[in-house]
């Protein structure tokens, strides 16, 4: 697409976009915040990566379009993804999230413009002066093809190295550039699109650290030199290895002080339940804490999707049900939940329903299994008590914990705490039986 129909099918988004406030208007004394509209309140905005194949899928986009106000393309904006062949630039599947954004009134991340990863074998062929060329032509034709429609491009990513040293990463452009090409590249994007603000985004950068520290000199460097730089993206990835820092706060602010703005870029937090919660809190508190920084985005909309599945880092699981963690964020963003919700409308009157069944039977034991079912409002979760005959006693337990007095067990959830209304899950167990094949009873479901 060209620039002229780029920029007419954005002036009738506009038109859509219109449209849909009213509507949302006409609701707003039964709407509870989204993730987007609790940050818009807090002047910052909130982003997911998006990736464009999964644009068709119902719930995928109904999620995206009711809670984020910016979407970052998780690979599609690459250089492997832009520019396969030199010279050749493709730009279909970026176009179609671009699209898909802007026909929801939501903003566009740019990520990434020059990165040593998913780059295209040729780049790594050429010798130092074709690579500057080719590094510039591909700055200025991919800014260029989304000139004015980008609010902040990664331009240089992941750029040092892990470790105590703080030295560069080794890659084509900084093997054969020297450590020049990140300035190079900046003042290349300025060119190219001077309305979007122009960021170095990395991971491991996140607390104090030797790494941040070396961005942290370089930034410091070209905003005393002039160089073109707006912003700092921290990516944010967490986990048991890589916890979110007890110094992130100071870490930004020290980015900030240098007259930059600063984003988490790349937020995800493996875990669940409320430990995943409080830390999501942390990193929300942590950027609202700091003036400049002017927004988060998390890196995908459902854990299923997720580059780390296996972690569950995101917001929403894998059937688009809201985790702790999104109650946190939303929490913490100074929004209010919905119908039923922590802080929403109906907050208390939610109610569940639990029933069981007897799913595996042997000699010795059997599997039992209850569903739990919302009722006619969202839950953000539920308690359900099984009472155990006399000898049972169980000997595993799945999707949820449990705790015991005596012969009753007390089950919360583990990971699948909240449900759409009329939604179910399950839990299961195992039961010894020690001579009673008598069934459990279920007790009531207490829904929050
Ligand atoms: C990841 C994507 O999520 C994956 O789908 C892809 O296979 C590899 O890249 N730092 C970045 C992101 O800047 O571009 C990476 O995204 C995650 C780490």
């Amino acid at each position: 697409m060209n620039m002229m129909l780029r920029r007419l099918s954005r002036a009738a988004a506009a038109g859509l976009v219109a449209a849909a406030a009213l509507t949302a208007a006409a609701h707003s004394a039964e709407a509870a915040d989204t993730l987007g509209s609790a940050a818009a309140g807090q002047g910052r905005y909130f982003g997911t990566a998006v990736a464009a194949g999964h644009l068709g899928e119902a719930d995928y986009t109904a999620t995206l379009d009711r809670e984020f106000g910016s979407v970052t393309p998780e690979n599609e904006m690459k250089w492997d993804a832009t520019e396969p062949s030199r010279g050749t630039f493709t730009f279909t599947s970026a176009d179609r999230i671009v699209d898909h954004a802007q026909s929801r009134g939501m903003d566009v991340r740019g990520h990434t413009l020059v990165w040593h990863s998913q780059l295209p074998s040729w780049v790594g062929t050429l010798g130092a002066s074709d690579l500057r060329t080719a590094m510039k032509d591909h700055i200025s034709g991919l800014m260029g093809h989304y000139k004015g429609e980008i609010h902040s491009w990664d331009v240089v990513n992941e750029a040092f190295q892990d470790g105590g040293s703080g030295a560069r990463r080794s890659s084509p452009f900084q093997d054969k550039l020297g450590d020049g090409f990140i300035e190079e590249a900046f003042r290349a994007a300025r060119a190219a699109d001077p309305a979007a603000k122009l960021c170095y985004n990395d991971y491991n950068t996140d607390g104090v650290n030797a790494k941040s520290t070396a961005v942290y000199n370089m930034v410091k460097d070209f905003t005393s030199r002039g160089v073109p730089i707006d912003c700092v993206g921290f990516q944010s990835h967490f986990n048991s290895n890589s916890p979110v820092p007890s110094d992130y706060r100071q870490n930004l602010q020290r980015f900030a002080d240098l007259g930059v703005d600063v984003q988490i870029t790349e937020l995800d937090i493996e875990g669940s339940g409320s430990a995943q919660a409080a830390d999501y809190t942390k990193v929300v508190q942590a950027c609202l804490a700091v003036e400049r920084c002017t927004g988060m985005t998390v890196w995908g909309v459902t854990d299923k999707y997720s580059w780390r599945s296996g972690g569950t880092p995101l917001l929403f699981d894998g059937n688009y049900a809201e985790k702790p963690a999104y109650d946190a964020v939303l929490s913490a963003l100074g929004g209010s939940g919905g119908p039923g919700e922590p802080g929403g409308p109906g907050e208390g009157t939610a109610t569940c329903t639990a029933t069981y069944t007897r799913t595996a039977d042997w000699n010795g034991g059997y599997n039992g299994e209850v569903t739990v079912t919302a009722g006619s409002e969202p839950i953000g979760s539920w308690t359900a008590t099984v009472t155990l005959p006399a000898r049972q006693s169980v000997s595993a337990l799945w999707n949820g914990t449990a705790a015991f007095n005596g012969n009753v067990m007390t089950v919360r959830p583990s990971w699948n705490g909240a449900l759409a209304a009329g939604a179910s899950t399950t839990f299961g167990f195992t039961v010894t039986k020690n001579g009673s094949d008598a069934a459990p009873a279920v007790g009531a479901c207490t829904a929050s």
